[in-house]
């Protein structure tokens, strides 16, 4: 059979970052609490010229460049911070990529999980026409109320995968367990722009969709879980993934260590959630920073509330490394501009843009693309200056 999996991967986020301990001293919280009981450190924040279509198009264009388009015949996107309710972020990415316009392109949604559907769909591609490889990128704005509980939770981020036979990265292997339950815990009504969440509701609901897809994994026959050398989780929060691989060690009856998902968590701790994207951000972490990683079988969770759940397992291979992918995604992170908490919460405000009043909105980033503003209802991309 073909192998199929992930060929190349970049991660991408916000021009601004906001360090929690100043967030913690603004609202008068320890910050033990994000730091420890939360997992996280800081949380990107966009300038006013970015956007899910912009960390997107800028996640995929290092992949374009070093792979070019020729065999790029599908594009998705996927993405719970659409910007349209009709049109597709994935159309402005296609343009703004160079793609070609023999290129199926479509966005995807079901909150933080809807790019392992994407992968999934991808797979199925590339294994029926091998000769193609599709482009799918998870990108995602995560915005909570200012002042709510899940503020601390907030970031963004985006990661995109080319997909294809013959994988240099990532073989994914063919079993997959799967569970899905209808559970208000986390949800974006469509007249919202921040998310609606019952916390502790969340992290239950997770933690049933973690075992729930476990056991249909292994009644599909997936490997037992001795076999699986390293984990990686969707990491709303770092410590989210704790807790997740704690019940899952109980559910198994295995003995797992804490340590084991450190690198997988290094850039999100970094981070803060980016829905979609947080789970493959785990997967750039540990390629990135875990030098033993050829040959290993890596076990991915994938938990979009609402919710769906999806495990699954992919083999690393030799010669996943690479220093310069590394040294691109620790300049992502290292060069974001660092903004108070004044500052953030202005751009938390202006980041919402009516369709009924045109605006220009200035250069503000050295990203390579750019949200340009708002014309006769129509959102505006361009090339960055
Ligand atoms: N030092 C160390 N730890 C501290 C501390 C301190 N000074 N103060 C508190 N803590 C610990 C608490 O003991 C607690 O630890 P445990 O969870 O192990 O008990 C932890 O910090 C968090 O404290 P609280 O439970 O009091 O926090 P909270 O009520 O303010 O909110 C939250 C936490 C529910 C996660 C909230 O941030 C939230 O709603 N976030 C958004 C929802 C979310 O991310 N859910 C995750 C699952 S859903 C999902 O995965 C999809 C998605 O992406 C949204």
């Amino acid at each position: 059979m073909t192998r199929v999996g992930i060929h190349d991967l970049s991660m991408a986020t916000g021009q601004h970052v906001l360090d929690l301990d100043e967030l913690a001293a603004f609202n008068g919280t320890d910050p033990g609490k994000y730091h420890v009981g939360l997992g996280l450190d800081q949380m990107s924040v966009l300038a006013p010229d970015e956007d899910v279509v912009t960390l997107a198009a800028s996640a995929a264009l290092p992949i374009v460049q070093a792979h070019g388009t020729e065999r790029i015949r599908t594009l998705l996107v996927a993405t719970e911070s659409g910007v349209d309710a009709s049109k597709a972020v994935a159309v402005w990415v296609h343009r703004l990529l160079g793609l070609n316009p023999g290129c199926r392109v479509v966005e995807l949604k079901q909150a933080c999980y809807s790019a392992t559907a994407g992968l999934q769909a991808a797979l199925g591609i590339v294994a029926r026409n091998p000769g193609e490889q599709v482009l799918l990128i998870a990108a995602d704005v995560a915005r909570y109320d200012l002042d709510s509980a899940a503020e601390p939770t907030q970031g963004a981020g985006a990661v995109a995968m080319l997909v294809g036979a013959d994988p240099d990265l990532v073989t994914i292997e063919p079993v997959t367990g799967v569970r899905t339950a209808d559970v208000d815990d986390f949800w974006r009504p469509t007249d919202r722009t921040t998310a609606l969440v019952d916390g502790r509701l969340s992290v239950s609901a997770y933690v049933d969709a973690l075992t729930g897809a476990w056991d249909d994994f292994a009644a599909r026959g997936g490997v037992p879980v001795e076999q699986i050398d390293r984990w990686c989780y969707h990491q709303p929060f770092t410590r989210m993934s704790v807790k997740a691989h704690r019940k899952l060690a109980q559910h198994v009856g295995a003995a797992f260590s804490d340590d084991d998902l450190t690198d997988a968590s290094r850039y999100n701790r970094r981070l803060g959630n980016s829905y979609t994207a947080s789970l493959y951000a785990g997967l750039a972490s540990l390629l990135d920073h875990d030098d033993d990683l050829a040959g290993r079988r890596v076990a991915l969770f994938s938990y979009g509330s609402g919710s769906v759940g999806e495990l699954f397992t992919g083999v690393v291979e030799p010669g996943y490394r690479s220093a310069e992918r590394a040294q691109r995604h620790a300049k992502a992170l290292d060069e974001r501009k660092p903004v108070d908490v004044r500052r953030y919460r202005d751009l938390h405000t202006a980041a919402v843009h009516r369709s009924d009043v045109d605006v220009e909105v200035p250069v503000a980033s050295g990203t390579p693309f750019r949200f340009a503003g708002v014309r006769s209802g129509a959102r505006q991309y361009v090339p960055g200056a």
